[in-house]
């Protein structure tokens, strides 16, 4: 069997037993007026994140799902649009689809609002999207990519860049691993389809979203996930886990690089009252404005006096400059 099946095996495993808690972190889910999450689609929340961010949704965009578990968040999204057609979700196990199906059809009983022909799900993978080139705008997964092996993440992050319209997003929620995993746990095809092993360490994650084209990248949310600790792994040290959340755009990357936004600020406290780079960079004496990293890093070279950057809070949500 290659991992991929062994993925799969496991996955339809999961959706005929649920496993509670298998990948989720602990949070709140998202409380929205009117939705009610039928309790068996809550306990197949095998989530690492959230992908669904209200403020994000107003313009109730077409969104392809890729590994729909429950069906949790594809029903979140589609809270948003509520039409036939705008969430589509895949998956290639079959007993997950059909649980998804299952889920759906509960969500419908219990939310007025909902009609299962707003989600239609398709059998398909992550390598083979079976829509048009650009033609949504967000794909989204959440904790499936850290699966796959370097060369196969390749594959199905050029596959969700394919079919994202320009400007698209492709919304991402994965765990990422403060250290390489040592080789022995990377080969454990179990460990790797329960999230457990295949992370890459954060730098190597951002180089992949880079490498497959996208110009811009932010991060949401990077925060504690699981520890592999030594005894049960087999370690010398304990590896800690981190669940990171990221938004990337389908947009050209600038020739100097990549704008990525990981909540660093710059405040300007030189003796004007407006600094300007003249490389379109304006800040107001004292206050803090988003920057990306490449940004941050040109203005502390240039200007150490004059200028304060902030530490990346992990958490960034719009404005500011790149
Ligand atoms: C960890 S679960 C996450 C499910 C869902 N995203 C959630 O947050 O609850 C991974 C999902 O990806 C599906 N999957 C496995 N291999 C896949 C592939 N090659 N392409 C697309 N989906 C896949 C599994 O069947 C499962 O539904």
């Amino acid at each position: 069997m290659t991992y991929l099946e062994t993925t799969a095996q496991f996955y339809s495993e999961v959706a005929q037993t649920p496993q509670v808690g298998l990948c989720c972190v602990q949070s709140n889910s998202l409380q929205l007026p009117e939705l009610k999450i039928p309790q068996p689609m809550q306990e197949m929340n095998y989530g690492c994140g959230t992908m669904v961010r209200p403020a994000e949704l107003a313009n109730a965009p077409t969104v392809l799902y890729v590994g729909v578990g429950g069906g949790l968040e594809a029903l979140q999204f589609a809270y948003f649009s509520r039409r036939r057609g705008t969430v589509i979700a895949v998956d290639p196990v079959m007993a997950m689809r059909e649980a998804a199906i299952r889920n759906l059809e509960l969500a419908a009983q219990e939310n007025a609002w909902f009609d299962p022909e707003f989600v239609e799900i398709r059998d398909g993978d992550a390598f083979f999207l079976s829509v048009a080139d650009a033609s949504v705008d967000v794909v989204a997964q959440n904790c499936l990519f850290n699966i796959f092996k370097p060369k196969d993440l390749h594959l199905a992050l050029k596959e969700a860049f394919r079919v994202l319209k320009p400007n698209g997003r492709l919304l991402m929620s994965d765990p990422i691993a403060t250290r390489p995993i040592p080789e022995h746990l990377q080969q454990d095809e179990r460990l790797r389809a329960m999230c457990l092993s295949g992370a890459l360490t954060y730098v190597q994650y951002i180089e992949h979203l880079v490498n497959a084209g996208f110009g811009q990248i932010e991060i949401r949310s990077r925060r504690p996930y699981r520890l592999l600790d030594c005894q049960s792994y087999g370690l010398k040290e304990h590896l800690l886990l981190e669940s990171l959340d990221t938004v990337s755009y389908k947009v050209s990357i600038p020739e100097d690089g990549p704008c990525i936004f990981t909540g660093k600020t710059a405040i300007y406290a030189g003796g004007e009252p407006i600094f300007d780079d003249g490389a379109g960079h304006f800040l107001q004496r004292g206050i803090s404005a988003a920057v990306c990293d490449k940004t941050a890093a040109k203005l502390a070279a240039s200007f150490p006096e004059d200028i304060l950057i902030t530490d990346s809070t992990w958490h960034y949500d719009g404005g500011g400059c790149c």
